[in-house]
This record gives structure tokens, sequence and C-alpha cells, in this order.
């Protein structure tokens, strides 16, 4: 998604009206909360660990420049903050009929567009045995490792993408996941808590 779907590389090319127009712009959910967390920002002066080139997965990603420690903090996820009710009326009304999506669900009340004004982790694909994961402090979100990272090796994390109807099989096999591990669940939904 983007620009109602057309400033990314991956716009979509066919659109349809959803059943409730207002209820289900797909948002990336795949976050983790942590409670009192301590609050450690991206230091503006680290080097930069990271890069964003095409990927073997989906159009764009972004890969490791240099060796990424276990548990590090890598890079905010950044774009427009704003509530749900507004991101359902920029996106509510298109159902593209792809998965794509710079929705990033960072609380009950604020999501982050990263479509027009995102930061480089907006190209962050998903994988079903991911390296990184999406950590929710104070509304911000943040993409930490989750194991040791090899200079080269894809950045990647669990959308967990949930849709307000119910996760059907036609459902997660519109949203198919590409990530080509062994254990890929085939679809970028999570599932519905
Ligand atoms: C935030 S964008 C990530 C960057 C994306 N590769 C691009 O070039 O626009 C998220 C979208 O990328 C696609 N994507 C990410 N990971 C994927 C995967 N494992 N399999 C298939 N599509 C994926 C989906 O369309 C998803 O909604
Ligand atoms: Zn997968």
């Amino acid at each position: 998604m983007s620009n109602k779907k057309t400033q990314s590389k991956t716009a979509i090319a066919s659109r349809k009206k959803l059943k409730d127009p207002s209820k289900n712009p797909k948002k990336n959910k795949g976050i983790k909360r942590k409670a009192g967390a301590k609050k450690t920002a991206v230091k503006k002066t680290a080097k930069p660990r990271v890069a964003v080139r095409n990927s073997p997965i989906h159009g764009r990603g972004v890969f490791a420049v240099n060796a990424i420690a276990k548990n590090a903090r890598i890079i905010e996820y950044t774009g427009e903050r704003m509530s749900h009710a507004e991101a359902d009326r920029r996106y509510g009304d298109l159902h593209d009929g792809s998965s794509h999506t710079m929705l990033f669900a960072a609380t009950d009340k604020v999501v982050i567009d990263a479509t027009r004004r995102g930061g480089a982790a907006r190209w962050i694909n998903h994988s079903c045995a991911p390296n990184c994961e999406a950590n929710e402090e104070d509304g911000r979100v943040f993409i930490d490792a989750i194991r040791a990272i090899r200079p080269g090796q894809e950045l990647s994390y669990d959308y967990s993408l949930v849709l307000e109807e119910r996760h059907t099989p036609k459902l997660k096999r519109e949203h198919p996941c590409h990530c080509g591990v062994r254990n890929c669940r085939g679809t970028l939904l999570g599932s519905k808590r």
C-alpha cells in the first residue's frame, strides 16, 4: 500500500470495495509490548548497519551491512502517526487484492503510516523464521535483533497481519508469504487473538 496505493513500487493493481470499508486497512501487528521497558532510542551517531536493496522475498528489503549482535536495537519504524480512525479513513475504503501494507498498528490508539514519510524500516520484509522482532515502547516501534545477524543477511520480522474479517483459507491465500523458510506458514496473516 502507499499513498492511496500509488507511491510504492509495489503499488496495487486491483482494488475492490470492502464489505465494511471502515474496518479493514491492513495493519502490521507483529509487535511485542514491553510494559515499563527501558527506553532505548536508536543512537543517531551509530554507524549505519543496514541498507535497502532488492530482496529475494519481495520488492525491496533491508539488509545488514555490518554484523548485528543479538538483542541489538537496529532501527525505529517511523512514519506519520495517526489514529486508527484516520488510517481507516485513508485506506479503509480500498481493498487492493494484495497483502501490501505500510501501516503499523503501534498501539490500540496509534497507527504509523510509513507510506509517504516513512523511514528505511518500512522496507523490512516478513519472515516466518525472522531474525528480528518489533517492540513497542511508549507508542514508538523499534526493530530489534533476536539473533546474531551476519553482514549481507536480510532483516525480517513476523508481521502477523490481523484483519477484522475471519482469517479464512481464502484470505490466507490472498496474503501469501514468500519468505522461503522450511516452516513457512504460507501467509502473512497471524493468528487472531
Ligand atoms: C512494508 S512493505 C515491505 C517492503 C516491500 N518488500 C516493498 O518493496 O514494498 C510490506 C509489504 O511487502 C510485502 N511482503 C513483505 N514480506 C513478504 C513476504 N514474506 N512474502 C510476500 N510478500 C511480502 C507485502 O506485500 C507486505 O504488505
Ligand atoms: Zn513464510
